[in-house]
């Protein structure tokens, strides 16, 4: 082995962790080449994980066809005073009945599909559509207006099962 091969050889040794040297010479060792604790905690992270769907801070969830809505929360205060909600983000109408029944209605017009112009009217129990003012009954017992009909208070909204636990509302769509 000449001189220089020698010190390529020395050089190399000093660079490599002492294990690898031991066993580059035959040596056996158990000793990692790591450094520093080996036994860090890399966590046991959180699997709640899932998809809740909706958003909490906006007072819902929404799980497959099930939204659950905390009635405590801001965005749905409004049903403490008023009788009704559009809930927009979901296309869905609200009514209150009482503090332990509501009725949740399929928002989007039967008329022409719009869900943002709902206004209600407590005296004759219709919802009407600002859009071409076309009303619907809200006593989830008349067969429900068929999309696309001209109904002027002949037929009812879609109702969903909604119920009343503790101070959520559970909407089945
Ligand atoms: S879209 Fe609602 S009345 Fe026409």
């Amino acid at each position: 082995m000449s001189e220089k091969e020698k010190n390529k050889r020395r050089e190399f040794l000093n660079h490599v962790c002492p294990a690898v040297a031991m066993a580059f010479l035959g040596v056996p060792a158990i000793q990692s080449c790591s450094s520093g604790d080996d036994d860090t905690d890399m966590g046991t992270g959180n699997n709640n994980g899932g998809n809740t769907g909706g958003n909490t801070d906006a007072g819902y969830t929404k799980s497959g066809n099930t939204i659950t809505i905390d009635l405590n929360n801001s965005n749905f205060s409004d049903l403490q005073s008023n009788s009704w909600k559009q809930f927009t983000a979901e296309k869905l109408l609200i009514l209150k009945v009482s503090s332990t029944l509501y009725r949740v209605f399929d928002g989007v017009c039967p008329h022409k599909g719009t869900h943002t112009a709902w206004s209600y009217n407590s005296s004759n129990g219709q919802f009407t559509c600002g859009q071409h003012t076309k009303s619907f009954k809200s006593d989830c017992a008349t067969p429900a207006a068929q999309p696309n009909s001209n109904h002027q208070g002949g037929g009812s909204l879609k109702c969903y099962a909604a119920t009343v636990s503790g101070s959520n509302l559970v909407i089945t769509l």
